[in-house]
């Protein structure tokens, strides 16, 4: 699955002797073997991950043993390779809690594909590192390097907690950079919950982003025992904010699809991951369509709102023989599945 070098990789191969002078901390968005090619030319590299589904493929791997949370342990690095996550805000956040981890003078090395935002390293690094350069452009990709100028503050997580109040569900919803629906409800999701009904027994929110749909069926059917998994460390940390400011209480788990999750469940409900052009996130809905049959009690429903262009429905059919459509506005549909 990661197996490829990206192109922003290729670009970096052309850098090695310079990356690989010390053992980086490397995090950011993280897509194939660069720590694999890093440790082959020089010290392993340290790798720190938010995303769950890379975290246990590098896991299998000889040689670097990666870590995965909302944030890095607190040991010393002698330098650090961010590649640029998608949303600038997330990279803003990697910054402030890696850099900490520096001594002034080490190395800071900014890489990403220049449609990806990589051009705003100089202005990202700005408030650590007096001077910038662009160190190597080629396959698209960008490689910035800079010197940590001053020790950079611990970072407090309380600082980048965003929060917004949902009236109609009588919820404040706790955010963190990058996470899905960073400053409003979905609409989408809007959608789902007022159409959930009443809900009992073992509920799985699928894909719990900041954890707003578990906690508004907690909200409502506070008997329910509810699971909330993401493959987001960000999003696992945003779902157990959430759930503490409304005093809210659930198990929330790191999960790659349903792989983690354990017994069966008396509805599993989402708003799946979907992203145009990326066919690993068709893929995570797809095998979740196919596979939680299995997951349900006799009776239990899957809960689902999906852009009504895509083909769920006849997928949702094939696996469990028929698919209720319980609402469509222009854009979603809500679908149900009966096990
Ligand atoms: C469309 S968002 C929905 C978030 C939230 N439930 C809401 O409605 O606001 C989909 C979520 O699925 C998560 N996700 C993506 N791939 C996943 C996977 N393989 N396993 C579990 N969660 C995944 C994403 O991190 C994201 O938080």
């Amino acid at each position: 699955m990661y197996e490829v070098l990206t192109p922003v990789s290729e670009m970096l191969s052309r850098n090695l002797d310079t990356l690989c002078h010390q053992p980086l901390l490397v995090c950011g968005l993280l897509e194939d073997d660069l720590p694999g090619l890093l440790a082959e030319h020089g010290p392993a590299p340290r790798v720190f991950t938010t995303d769950f589904r890379y975290f246990q493929w590098l896991s299998t791997r000889n040689g670097v043993k990666p870590e995965f949370g909302a944030l890095p342990a607190s040991e010393p690095a002698a330098g650090l390779l961010l590649l640029m996550p998608k949303a600038k805000a997330e990279a803003e956040y990697l910054l402030a809690a890696c850099l900490p981890l520096l001594s002034p003078g080490a190395p800071v090395f900014m890489a990403g594909d220049n449609k990806g935002g990589v051009k705003a390293a100089p202005r990202l690094l700005a408030p650590w590192c007096e001077q910038v350069n662009k160190l190597d452009s080629a396959r698209r990709a960008s490689l910035y390097q800079a010197e940590l100028s001053r020790p950079a503050p611990q970072l407090q997580a309380g600082n980048w907690v965003h929060r917004y109040a949902l009236a109609k569900e009588r919820l404040t919803v706790c955010t963190l950079p990058g996470v899905f629906s960073a400053d409003h409800l979905d609409a989408g999701t809007q959608l789902l919950l007022d159409n959930a009904g009443v809900l009992h027994g073992r509920v799985l929110d699928f894909g719990c982003g900041a954890g707003v749909i578990g906690a508004s069926l907690l909200q409502r059917n506070p008997d329910i025992e509810l699971e909330q998994i993401d493959i987001n460390a960000l999003a696992l940390e945003a779902s157990r904010l959430t759930l503490a400011e409304n005093g809210l209480q659930a198990k929330v788990y790191a999960s790659d699809g349903l792989d983690q999750v354990q017994g069966r469940f008396d509805c599993i409900i989402s708003n799946p991951p979907f992203h145009a052009g990326l066919k690993t996130f068709y893929r995570t809905t797809e095998t979740l369509l196919r596979e939680a049959r299995n997951y349900l009690r006799p009776g239990g429903s899957l809960l689902l709102v999906a852009n009504a262009f895509l083909p769920y429905p006849e997928l949702i059919e094939q696996h469990f023989g028929r698919c209720d459509t319980l609402a469509a506005n222009g854009r979603f549909k809500i679908y149900r599945a009966q096990a």
